[in-house]
């Protein structure tokens, strides 16, 4: 099936507002090349620009991706300085590509724990970028779940230590909004590519009523064909969160 026709199966009334992806593979792609490792993260560039590029121009409206996570640090030092490297390179030179989809770049994560350039330059284009509506580019990096989870609930501690807040008035609404993804909607659908059934760290309460949607292609084969269906995938899924098939009907 060609793209146009995939794309026309897309019912735009149901089209996820929020779509979280798990960007895997990009070792074993240049592995099966007989690649350095390094050559599949350039790659799997490649990918992040079309797929973003793809779910701005459908209407998405939030796109997260989870680019680096804390436990990524603990790769071979050459590859987590090669990563870090790529990072810098590629948002100086995709700016322009967020400008013309009129994307804004936001971040999820420990960015402030980045190396300073790659910081410095997170924060150029997302200054840049901070008028633009299309849809929101959310780049997950040195990030982790439960690092979120902690940070959060330091900072409720603190709330409620500073007489702000009472104990009794914790609730669910307190602890999203004290996330990092405090002002993103809940992921309505989490695409994982590479072949791996796991969640490896990711938006663990964000995502407690996602669909989820895996794919044995890695990140650097991952291309808007692939991105389609896992949209139509999504939306033959009927979401009860609880309730039965005839409450929903
Ligand atoms: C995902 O691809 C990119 C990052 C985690 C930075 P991997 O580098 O994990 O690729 P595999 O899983 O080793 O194939
Ligand atoms: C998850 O992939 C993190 C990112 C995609 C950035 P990993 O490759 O690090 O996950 P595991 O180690 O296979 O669980
Ligand atoms: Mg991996």
């Amino acid at each position: 099936m060609s793209n146009p026709e995939l794309r026309n199966q897309i019912d735009p009334d149901k089209l996820p507002r929020h779509i979280a992806i798990i960007m895997d593979g990009n070792g074993r792609w240049a592995k099966k090349r007989a690649l350095p490792r390094v050559i599949g993260h350039e790659y799997g560039v490649k990918s992040v620009r079309t797929i973003a590029e793809s779910a701005a121009k459908l209407g998405v409206k939030f796109l997260t991706l989870y680019t680096f996570s804390t436990e990524n640090w603990n790769r071979p030092a050459l590859e987590v300085k090669a990563i870090m490297a790529l990072l810098v390179k590629t948002i100086r030179k995709e700016v322009a590509t967020l400008q013309k989809n009129n994307i804004r770049l936001r971040t999820i994560g420990n960015i402030k724990a980045l190396p300073i350039d790659a910081y410095n330059e997170l924060q150029e284009a997302m200054a840049l970028t901070a008028n633009n509506t299309a849809m929101d580019l959310v780049l997950a990096l040195n990030y982790s779940a439960r690092w979120d989870i902690v940070q959060a609930t330091q900072s409720i501690a603190e709330q409620v230590k500073q007489g702000v807040l009472n104990s009794d008035q914790i609730n669910e609404t307190v602890i999203s909004q004290a996330l990092n993804t405090g002002n993103l909607p809940e992921p309505e659908l989490l695409i994982r590519t590479s072949g791996e059934f796991r969640i490896s760290n990711f938006l663990l309460w964000e995502m407690a009523y996602s669909e989820f949607y895996f794919t044995d292609m890695y990140w650097p084969e991952f291309d808007e064909e692939a991105f389609y269906k896992a949209i139509i995938d999504y939306q033959k899924r009927e979401r009860r969160f609880g309730k039965t098939s005839e409450q929903i009907a």
